[in-house]
């Protein structure tokens, strides 16, 4: 395997901007869906814009390292820690990288980049100009004819129906789609991708050259399940989710307030479907339980069934081991589950157990190898011919 991608030391990162870990690309983070960007045909170059520690870098840049990838951050001292940390971590790793603030970068370069990754936002929420349609305008201009643009938009979780207003995902999706007539939006836990124009499965390509010489086992599956993603993403399409009739939440209290308001909603839903007596704690803790409640909420086509996918997976970030049987779990009912809802399985189920196994923050998980066997089988099924690794 070529190293380039992979650090000898054991660096490992964890910051509100970015998680980086030396032995892996993918870190079962949002950022990991920015490897859209490497898969998307006829991409030369690429802009990265909010850089944090380049969490994303290696990620864009996995599907085709030869992408011309520019780094754009308005805080000068991330990005002269960047340059740093890839010279002497990921030295084989090229970019090129700028101090400027986001929307002035877009409009000194017009029609620039194949793709642009908008990762913008700070330890307070959201930089306002976000919200505004005017930087969507500036970010289609900076883009080639037929470009893409990859957005990362945090907010409220998928089982608290995250595009229904008022929430930030919704009102990032409304100013874009002023721009775009449609968007493709995945999922992944507290935040949502967007992709505009919206992905066909056409769009998307295998790695260039023979990526599992060049990544890791494990990083070669989940780039495979990335691209599966993108090529099942649902489509939003103009006028189609509706006017808020309300200001959305933007800073990280007024959308943790959102959050606790929807919140008992959830417990409800979940508790009201596992069984009497249960208690959301028990659901949690009782695969039976999340059994029980998930298959009724897909049953009901209820976005509340994403709970136990996002729960078991954020409680796998910070190292809590309570739902450790989550993956177990999912690969002893793979196919039971799929039938019940392919898109929430590929999309949220699996993604989540994928960011479980990938995450460097918390345990080696029993379940992994049979994980990973189980998703080259279903990415082999899916027609990826080269996830076989
Ligand atoms: C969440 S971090 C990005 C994480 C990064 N994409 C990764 O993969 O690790 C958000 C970044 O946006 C940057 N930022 C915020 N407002 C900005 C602006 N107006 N122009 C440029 N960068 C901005 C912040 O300095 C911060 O580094």
């Amino acid at each position: 395997m070529d190293r380039s991608f992979y650090s000898r030391s054991s660096l490992i990162i964890n910051t509100i901007e970015s998680t980086i870990s030396g032995d892996r690309v993918f870190t079962g983070n949002q950022p990991d869906d920015f490897a859209l960007a490497g898969l998307l045909r006829n991409t030369k170059t690429a802009c990265l814009l909010g850089v944090g520690y380049g969490g994303a870098v290696r990620a864009m840049l996995a599907g085709d390292p030869s992408i011309e990838l520019t780094l754009v951050d308005n805080d000068a001292a991330l990005i002269e820690f960047t340059g740093n940390l890839f010279a002497r971590s990921f030295p084989g790793v090229a970019f090129t990288s700028e101090t400027a603030d986001a929307g002035s970068h877009l409009r000194e370069h017009p029609g620039c980049y194949d793709v642009i990754c908008v990762d913008l936002y700070s330890a307070v929420g959201y930089p306002r100009m976000v919200l505004d349609v005017g930087f969507w305008h500036d970010v289609r201009e900076a883009l080639t004819e037929n470009g893409r643009v990859v957005v990362n938009a945090w907010g409220l979780p998928e089982q608290l129906s995250p595009l229904a207003p008022p929430s930030p995902q919704h009102a990032v999706a409304q100013a874009m789609l002023a721009v775009w007539q449609d968007l493709s939006h995945l999922p992944c836990r507290r935040n949502t991708t967007f992709v505009a124009p919206a992905l066909t499965p056409a769009d998307l390509r295998p790695p260039v050259d023979d990526a599992s010489t060049r990544l890791s086992y494990e990083d070669h599956l989940t780039l495979g399940l990335i691209r599966l993603r993108g090529a099942s993403a649902p489509v939003l399409l103009r006028g189609g989710i509706g006017d808020a009739g309300q200001p959305a939440p933007t800073s990280r209290r007024a959308i943790d307030a959102e959050m606790h308001a929807r919140w008992p909603g959830l417990v409800e839903a979940v508790t009201g479907r596992a069984e009497a007596s249960a208690d959301f704690r028990a659901a949690l803790s009782e695969r039976k339980l999340t059994d029980a409640a998930t298959e009724r909420l897909l049953l009901e086509g209820s976005p509340a069934a994403s709970f136990a996918p996002c729960i078991a997976s954020a409680k796998a970030q910070l190292g809590e081991l309570s739902m450790a049987w989550y993956g177990e779990w999912l690969c002893d009912e793979w196919f039971r589950l799929k039938a019940l809802d392919p898109d929430w399985f590929r999309m949220s189920a699996l993604w989540q157990a994928v960011c479980m196994a990938r995450t460097p923050l918390g345990a080696v998980w029993p379940w992994e190898a049979r994980l990973y066997d189980m998703l080259s089988a279903e990415l082999l099924d899916a027609g990826f011919a080269d996830a076989g690794v």
